[in-house]
């Protein structure tokens, strides 16, 4: 699987963002250890807080399958913005090394990273 493959795979799904309130569709998709791929799209609410995104839609997703161990996601978004906050934590739940790609909306390698570099001294399982 080459970044360019994982990259297509949320490129796929982008389409299916329910973005009616910010019209800002985000697309991931999350290589496990074993070379299977879980996506995720954001999904908004009309109560707006309510609203998950992409990254933790597909961590949710490969979890409930019984997957827990990851390489890497792409994250598709316009310019190839990087992830927020609280998706950056809960992918360190899991896998505090994951390797991040980020594309824009022509599915364009913006910027290649690590967890460990976008979320330094996280708070994770074994700092309970
Ligand atoms: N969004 C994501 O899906 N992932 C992120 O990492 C940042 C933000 C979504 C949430 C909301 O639907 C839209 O982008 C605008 O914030």
């Amino acid at each position: 699987m080459t970044d360019q493959d994982l990259i297509e795979y949320a490129m796929e799904v982008r389409e299916n963002s329910y973005s009616p309130y910010s019209r800002f569709a985000v697309a991931a998709a999350l290589l496990t250890g074993d070379g299977k791929v879980f996506t995720g799209v954001n999904v908004e609410n009309a109560s707006y807080g309510l609203t998950i995104c992409a990254e933790r839609v597909a961590v949710g997703t490969a979890v409930a399958a019984g997957v827990r161990t990851f390489q890497a996601i792409a994250v598709v978004v316009k310019g190839g913005g990087s992830p927020c906050g609280a998706c950056r934590q809960v992918l360190n739940e899991f896998s505090p090394h994951l390797r991040i790609l980020l594309a824009d909306e022509e599915g364009r390698l913006v910027r290649a990273t690590t967890l460990d570099e976008l979320l330094p001294e996280a708070f994770g399982p074994q700092s309970l």
